[in-house]
C-alpha cells in the first residue's frame, strides 16, 4: 500500500495564474486559425466562433501545453496539438446539446449553438470544428523534434474521438440512458466519453518533445486516465451540487434525463471516494516521472476540486 498524498491543499494560485496565461493564449489561437466570421458560408463560420470562442475552461489544451513543457517541447510545436484537442472538444460539445443528444440550451453561460444558430447549422458547425482539428495538426509546420510523431498524433487524435473513444462512449451514453447499467460499464463510458480525449490531450503533449519512451509511456497513461476518468466523475457531482450560474449549463440536467452517472450508480459519497482514489493514482504515477511535473499535479488537483 502506498502512501497517501496529501490532496486537499488549496490550488496555489501561480497555478490559478498558469491557467488563466494558457486560457488566453489558446483564445488567441482559436480566433485567428478559425475562418473569419464574414467568409462565406458567414452563418457557418459565426456559429463555429460562436461554439469555440466562449470561454470554457480549456482544460484540454492546458494539459497539452503543461506536460509538453516537463517534457521540453516548445509552445510553437504544442500549439497545433492544443487547437486540434479544444477544437474536437467544442465540437463534442455542440452535437452534445443537440436536441436528439442531451437537448440542452445552455453552455459555458450562453444559449446552445443549435439555439443561437439552428439545428443544421449546428450539427454543421460541430462537423466543421471536427475536421478543422486534424487540418491543424496534419498541416502543422513542426520541428525536427516533433515532425516524425506527427503521424502518429494524427492516428492518436483519431482514434480518441472516434467509436473506440469518444465518440462510442457517447454512444454508449444515449444507449444506456434510462437503463439500469453496471459500474464496469458506466466506468467504460466514462473512460471513452471523457477519459480519451484527455489522455490524448497528454500525450499529445509528450509527443511534441519526441517518442515517448515506453516506461514513461506507461505513467503518463496512468496519470491522464486517472484524470480523465476523474474529470467525468467531477463533471457528474457537479451536476448535482453546483448551480446553473456557477456551471454555465443546465444544472441537473443528467437527473432530468435519467442518465447514468457515478452519483447514481455510488452515491455522492462514494463518487467522492472515488474521485480521491482516482487523484491518489495520478499522483502517484506523476511522482515516478523523472520530469518536473509539479504543476500537473496541480492540475489534477485543481480537475477534482473544480467548482465548474
Ligand atoms: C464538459 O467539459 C463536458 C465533459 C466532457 C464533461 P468541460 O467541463 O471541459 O467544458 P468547458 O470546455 O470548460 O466548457
Ligand atoms: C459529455 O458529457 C461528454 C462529451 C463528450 C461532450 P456530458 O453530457 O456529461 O457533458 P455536459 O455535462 O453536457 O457538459
Ligand atoms: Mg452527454
Ligand atoms: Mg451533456
Ligand atoms: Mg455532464
Amino acid at each position: 500500500m502506498q502512501n497517501a498524498i496529501p490532496s486537499s491543499q488549496p490550488i496555489v494560485s501561480s497555478l490559478s495564474q498558469e491557467i488563466a496565461l494558457w486560457q488566453k493564449h489558446i483564445a488567441n489561437q482559436l480566433n485567428s486559425q478559425l475562418p473569419a466570421a464574414d467568409l462565406e458560408p458567414q452563418s457557418l463560420h459565426r456559429a463555429m466562433r460562436y461554439a469555440a470562442l466562449n470561454g470554457g475552461k480549456r482544460i484540454r489544451p492546458i494539459l497539452v501545453y503543461l506536460t509538453g513543457q516537463a517534457f521540453g517541447a516548445s509552445v510553437k510545436d504544442l500549439d497545433s496539438a492544443a487547437l486540434a484537442v479544444e477544437l474536437i472538444h467544442c465540437y463534442s460539445l455542440v452535437h452534445d446539446d443537440l436536441p436528439a443528444m442531451d437537448d440542452d440550451d445552455l453552455r459555458r453561460g450562453k444559449p446552445t449553438c443549435h439555439i443561437q444558430f439552428d439545428q443544421a447549422t449546428a450539427i454543421l458547425a460541430g462537423d466543421a470544428l471536427h475536421t478543422q482539428a486534424f487540418e491543424e495538426l496534419s498541416s502543422a509546420n513542426f520541428s525536427e523534434k516533433a515532425e516524425p510523431q506527427q503521424l502518429a498524433m494524427l492516428s492518436l487524435l483519431a482514434k480518441a474521438s472516434g467509436s473506440l473513444g469518444m465518440g462510442g462512449g457517447q454512444a454508449i451514453d444515449l444507449a444506456s440512458t434510462n437503463q439500469a447499467i453496471s459500474l464496469e460499464t458506466l466506468e467504460n463510458m466514462h473512460r471513452m466519453k471523457t477519459g480519451a480525449l484527455i489522455k490524448a490531450s497528454v500525450l499529445l503533449g509528450a509527443m511534441c518533445a519526441g517518442k515517448i519512451a515506453p516506461s514513461e509511456h506507461q505513467l503518463l497513461s496512468d496519470y491522464a486516465e486517472a484524470i480523465g476518468l476523474a474529470f467525468q466523475v467531477q463533471d457528474d457531482i457537479l451536476d448535482i451540487e453546483s448551480d446553473t450560474e456557477t456551471l454555465g449549463k443546465p444544472q441537473g440536467s443528467d437527473q432530468e434525463k435519467a442518465k447514468n452517472t457515478y452519483p447514481a450508480l455510488l452515491g455522492l459519497k462514494g463518487s467522492k471516494q472515488k474521485l480521491d482514489d482516482l487523484l491518489q493514482l495520478a499522483l502517484h504515477a506523476l511522482e515516478k516521472l523523472p520530469y518536473n511535473t509539479a504543476t500537473l499535479a496541480q492540475l489534477a488537483q485543481f480537475i477534482t476540486q473544480r467548482r465548474h
